[in-house]
């Protein structure tokens, strides 16, 4: 690591000196501005092998990167709306895992729920709270079924690419967050092929991935929570007395049997891989409201309730009888205040 980065420095150091020489054609001819170029080269590549400044431009592998714990609670509470739950797991498993120094396996967070309810979000409120730069760091990799992995007829050519840039990723730097979107469109056999990954091993041919995240997005479950909290809500019961257990198995079971959800026949589960279950329960009236108040605050405009209130009421929500769940939850806020603002 340390040698790349003076390469690097190195390599810089030449542009700068190729830079003024281009600049001073007079230069060529004076022996004396020849020196203070090289000098100036000189002081610019040792400044630039200084890690410190050289990692001031450019992103270093911090192998020790903490979680800023306060920010993270700060997104959840102030920007992550109706996911009582979520919150408060996606919390503790990240705050444990992070100050752990000595985790025996990578974490493995399974993300459940309809599309809309938070789970890219959420997402990326981790990977801001980890790395300074978010989901544009060189250590966050989002793979999406459906785009990275199309075809099932080049199934053996996605293995082996997933094989390789998980452990050259994880080979550069021990603390990479692994993020696969839509997990229920994915080849079991994809899956399978994440599996040595998130096992007990201390290392595999010499590299140790506990240091890793990896989190699972995935629709798969999504009408057995639904279910659920309807049924709570029609028992005439508080949603945020709603407990992880009233979901755990139902999740875990209802994915493993659902062959559909693509979870299905995967040891993830069989083999308890997974550290958590998410349920994202679907967003009410009220939620949409909040997430079109704070993406008005976030655009630095005045909340304006009535218009808050307009294109809450645009949405469709279901079932069609109770009218109680948002069916995109909050996914289209924005592009409808877009049309308003
Ligand atoms: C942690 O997050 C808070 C809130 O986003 C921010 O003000 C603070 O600067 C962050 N701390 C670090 C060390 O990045
Ligand atoms: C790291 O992962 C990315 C995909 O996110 C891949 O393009 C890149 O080649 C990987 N790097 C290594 C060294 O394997």
């Amino acid at each position: 690591m340390a040698v790349e980065r003076v390469n690097v420095a190195r390599a810089r150091g030449l542009r700068w000196l190729l830079v003024l020489l281009l600049l001073c054609p007079n230069v060529y001819t004076e022996p004396i501005t020849i020196s203070i170029a090289v000098g100036t080269a000189a002081v610019l590549t040792g400044y630039l092998s200084y890690p410190r400044f050289y990692c001031y431009w450019s992103e270093c592998c911090e192998p020790e990167r903490p979680l800023n714990q306060s920010g993270l609670q700060a997104d959840l509470r102030g920007k992550f709306f109706g996911q009582h739950l979520a919150q408060e797991v996606i919390y503790r498993a990240l705050s444990g895992f992070m100050t752990n120094t000595n985790p025996k396996k990578p974490l493995a967070l399974s993300l459940h729920g309809w599309s809309g309810t938070g789970k890219n979000f959420v997402s990326k409120i981790i990977a801001d709270n980890i790395y300074g730069l978010g989901m544009n760091s060189k250590f966050v990799h989002l793979f999406v079924a459906t785009h990275h992995f199309p075809h099932d007829s080049n199934l053996q050519q996605y293995k082996d690419q997933l094989h390789t840039w998980i452990r050259g990723n994880v080979t550069l730097c021990p603390r990479n967050l692994f993020i696969f979107d839509e997990m229920d469109k994915m080849h079991p056999e994809l899956i399978n092929a994440i599996k040595p990954f998130l096992e007990y091993y201390d290392n595999i041919d010499g590299v140790s991935y506990r240091n890793s995240i990896f989190i699972f997005l995935s629709n798969g479950g999504g009408d057995l929570i639904t279910r659920k909290v309807l049924d709570f809500w029609t028992e005439g019961k508080q949603r945020e007395d709603l407990q992880l257990q009233d979901f755990e198995s139902v999740i875990s079971l209802g994915i493993f049997n659902n062959q559909k959800s693509g979870f299905w026949h995967s040891s993830l589960i069989d083999k308890n891989l997974i550290d958590f279950f998410v349920p994202f329960l679907p967003l009410e009236y009220r939620h949409v409201k909040q997430c079109i108040i704070a993406e008005m605050q976030h655009r630095g405009k005045p909340v304006n309730m009535e218009l808050v209130e307009k294109v809450a009421r645009e949405m469709t929500y279901y079932p069609k009888e109770q009218k109680l769940f948002s069916d995109k939850g909050c996914k289209t806020v924005s592009a409808k205040l877009d049309f308003y603002l």
